[in-house]
């Protein structure tokens, strides 16, 4: 970040981060979608790509599946087509049915439409000699240079190739566990990956993807701001295995609180700031996008 103006902050460097784990359900959908709304809110252009057949991201951003023919973030992958054909604003759901005037546009998201046909990407890019490169490529000539001020990527379950290519061009990951410790299991996996990677013959294409950070979901709290073990002993367990290690404990983001209510966020297709406006889990990714540096960005700054 630098200041080029007084009381005008400008994105200096344009981040990208991604969400990973080898275990399904660790929370990546979550922490990327609200993570999203909440950078928006203080002033960031965020581009997500949904890069899960699972496709969540997508559907708590207001888009259904794709119909036959439309670009989605495969097609881009097969290079079909170009990224910004691929590219939808995000929205939320306000009524009834499949009309543009059932949703209300989120300002400063678009997405990257996702499609149950990554699920092929995997043999698609095993096919493909350069394959892993893919990302870094349509990074590198499809997205307009200043057009966002992040790019965030949720990653499906799978440590293959797709991923291989996203940590390529996306360095800064983040590792998320869920309240069960196989998802402690999940980021060992992915560690691992990433230092397979990094000594593979990667390497001579700048490969340096580490897991930067650990973001813990779905923890139950008490009422005085405690890890409530009563709700669930496991947890407390993941939480306690993260901080015993002595590589790990650093890379603890602020943990985010169990809330039934985001569960609900898929199917009203609304992501939790505007389902249940009130959250306490709100503050939470608050505070994860502040310990991720983003600070808020003046309301007076520069659009382009
Ligand atoms: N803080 C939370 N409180 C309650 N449920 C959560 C929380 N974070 C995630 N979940 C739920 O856990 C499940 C997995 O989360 P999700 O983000 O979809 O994971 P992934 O994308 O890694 O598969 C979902 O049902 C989601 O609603
Ligand atoms: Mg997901």
């Amino acid at each position: 970040m630098a200041k080029i103006n007084p009381g005008i902050i400008e994105v200096a460097n344009e981040r990208r981060i991604a969400a990973s784990g080898q275990a399904g359900g660790a929370g990546k959908t979550q922490a990327m979608v609200n993570l999203a709304v909440e950078l928006a809110l203080r002033g960031y252009r965020v581009l997500v790509w949904d890069l899960d057949p699972q496709r969540s991201t997508s559907h708590i951003f207001g888009h259904q599946d794709p119909m036959p023919g439309q670009p989605t973030i495969f097609s881009v992958l097969c290079g079909e087509n170009k990224l910004l054909e691929a590219v939808v604003p995000a929205r939320y759901r306000i009524g009834e049915g499949d009309e543009d005037s059932a949703f209300r546009l989120i300002p400063g998201i678009d997405l990257v439409l996702g499609t149950p046909q990554m699920a092929e990407a995997e043999v698609t890019l095993g096919n493909d000699s350069s394959g892993v490169l893919w990302l870094d490529t349509v990074l590198d000539e499809q997205v307009p240079k200043g057009r966002w001020d992040v790019q965030l990527f949720d990653c499906g379950p799978t440590l293959g190739i797709l991923l291989l290519s996203v940590a390529l061009a996306v360095p800064e990951i983040i590792g998320c566990v869920n309240d069960e410790f196989k998802y402690v299991i999940g980021i060992q996996d992915l560690e691992a990956t990433l230092a397979k990677g990094r000594r593979s013959r990667l390497k001579k294409f700048g490969f340096r993807a580490e897991m930067q950070h650990i973001l813990a979901t779905n923890i139950p709290i008490s009422p005085t701001g405690e890890i409530d073990r009563s709700q669930g002993a496991v947890t407390d367990d993941v939480i306690e295995k993260i901080n015993a290690r002595a590589d790990w404990q650093g890379k603890l983001l602020p943990i985010v609180r169990r809330s039934i209510r985001f569960k609900e966020t898929i199917v009203r297709q609304k992501a939790l700031r505007y389902h249940a406006p009130n959250n306490a889990a709100l503050a939470d990714i608050a505070a994860v996008a502040d310990a991720l540096g983003f600070p808020r960005l003046n309301s007076t700054r520069k659009k382009r």
